[in-house]
């Protein structure tokens, strides 16, 4: 695709910022990745159509209408007579939102229709699928009443495939938000179910999504539930709620649907280009690294990774562009996030080097200190400068083979003492004594603006591999001591301090 043939005919770089919500350096990277992100495709067809030209949105492959054919249909690009001084009209934007609403069967579901309402009030375009439980609680027909679209149902339906097929309704919407959620529909998007319109729809998005849970406080409560949220989290899925209080069963807990005001609040936050970080880019290192000591053995750590990659999603729900750069983990990259995975201390510091300049650095790996610098010396196995070609052989003298040890380079100190230094460089000190002095001496030694300090010494409190976190901040300002909570609500409390402090 021949990308700037396309900016030039939607009027140049900064009507794309416009259209699509986002920054500069952005439209930068579409120019670089030669596509812009598959939510915007629509928006840009549209965009393009309003200028008078016809598009493939499935290619945007371009065309100008009316002409004959000047531009081959595959590996296309925009004649250059086109530009903005054709005459044609400037882009009418930006489109209004649209939203596709998931109605899971649970007793909230009566409240949907008080949503639908409220989703209009906003301008947006709302478009809704039941789920068969759902109709038992409310019917199609209230739903497409309020929405004033047809209502879907069913994934195998003749008429509706014909017409706005499964793909479509995930193409066509710029966030989808369930509410209610049901525990059932939470478990089957955690497993990549698709035995319904929902779910076929959910599992064929990359659309920001956002789930409002609504249940009996023992069903949220149960370890399978919670399971299931965190892995969605995971993914890059954004919550509201559960709110508590009494509930329709009777019963009093948290499980109750969040009010209406936050559910939209919410939806505005997961919308392309309204988030608070939009337009900022971001680095986010992340997991252990290993060490080769032969081409079978290294030296690693217990990090999982989890806690970077929380990080990660949470920036990217705020709408910035981020790279994570992951040492070896077995947890699934978060959506909308660009992975660059590196084994050693040597390749996460190449990768965060090249994925600069950016406006945030957030070095939550936990990298190694050491590397080999020969092994086996003592057996004769390897006379090489670093980690031995092969794998070193017991020897028959019962000699074990001695390592040798170099200092890895530090990336942190690396990135805050840069040319290109980011506006913001956030480290982890995962320490199991004096924690918090420790803490404090490494952000000045190693020039960071902010450190979270964990203790990672308690055995009765594991951090490595754990899906919680207590930590301190420590900035320049002095010492803070966060709650212990759960790694993605401390992931997002750090997004939300970095918003705030970005913005200032
Ligand atoms: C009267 C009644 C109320 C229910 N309320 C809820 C609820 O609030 N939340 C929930 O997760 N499940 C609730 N359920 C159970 C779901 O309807 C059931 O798990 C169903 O399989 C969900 O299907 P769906 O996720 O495809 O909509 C309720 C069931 C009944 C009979």
């Amino acid at each position: 695709m021949d990308m700037d043939a396309i900016i030039e005919a939607l009027g140049g770089a900064a009507q794309v910022q416009t259209l699509l919500g986002v920054g500069p350096s952005a439209v930068s990277n579409y120019r670089a990745r030669g596509q812009f992100p598959e939510y915007a495709r629509i928006r840009i067809w549209q965009a393009l159509k309003a200028r008078g030209i016809t598009v493939d949105p499935e290619t945007l492959s371009v065309e100008p209408s009316g002409q004959a054919n000047p531009i081959a249909s595959s590996n296309s690009t925009v004649s250059p007579s086109i530009s903005p001084a054709t005459g044609l009209a400037t882009v009418s934007i930006p489109q209004s939102p649209r939203i596709l609403l998931i109605i899971s069967g649970g007793i909230a579901a009566y409240k949907s229709l008080e949503l639908i309402r409220r989703i209009k009030d906003k301008g947006w375009h709302i478009r809704c699928i039941m789920t068969a439980s759902a109709e038992q609680f409310i019917t199609p027909l209230s739903v497409s009443a309020l929405s004033g679209e047809t209502t879907y149902t069913e994934l195998f339906s003749l008429t509706d495939e014909a017409e706005m097929g499964h793909i479509r309704l995930a193409r066509e919407a710029d966030a989808i938000v369930i509410a209610p959620a049901t525990a059932n529909i939470m478990a089957k998007m955690a497993y990549g179910f698709a035995d319904d319109l929902a779910t076929t729809v959910l599992l064929a998005t990359d659309a920001p999504t956002l789930i409002a849970p609504a249940m009996n406080p023992f069903m949220w409560a149960h370890p399978a539930t919670q399971a299931n949220q965190r892995q969605l989290k995971i993914r890059g899925v954004s919550f509201v709620g559960p709110d508590s209080g009494d509930m329709a069963c009777g019963e009093d807990g948290a499980g109750r649907l969040a009010e209406i005001p936050q559910i939209i609040n919410a939806i505005s936050r997961i919308l392309p280009g309204n988030g608070r970080l939009n337009g900022k880019t971001a680095l986010v290192t992340s997991g252990p690294t290993h060490e080769p000591i032969d081409r079978v053995r290294y030296i690693a750590n217990r990090s999982s990774g989890k806690q970077g990659h929380a990080i990660a999603a949470a920036l990217a729900r705020q709408g910035a562009k981020v790279t994570l750069i992951s040492g070896p983990v077995d947890i699934p990259p978060p959506a909308g996030v660009h992975v660059v995975a590196v084994e050693t201390a040597q390749d996460m510091l190449t990768a965060s080097l090249a994925a600069m300049p950016v406006d945030i650095a957030i070095c939550a790996a936990a990298v190694g200190d050491f590397s080999v610098v020969n092994s086996g010396v003592n057996s004769g196995a390897n006379s090489g400068a670093n980690s031995a070609a092969h794998k070193i052989k017991k020897s028959d003298t019962g000699d074990a083979p001695q390592l040798f040890l170099q200092q890895n380079p530090d990336i942190l100190a690396t990135i805050a003492d840069h040319k290109m230094r980011p506006r913001l460089v956030i480290g982890f000190a995962a320490e199991t004594d004096d924690v918090v002095n420790y803490a404090i001496a490494k952000r000045l030694r190693k020039k960071a603006d902010w450190i979270l300090a964990n203790d990672v010494g308690q055995d009765e409190q594991p951090v490595f591999g754990s899906d919680f976190n207590m930590v301190h901040l420590v900035t320049e300002n002095g010492v803070e001591p966060w709650s212990e909570m759960s790694k993605h609500d401390l992931a997002d409390q750090l997004v939300s301090r970095i918003a705030k402090e970005i913005s200032a």
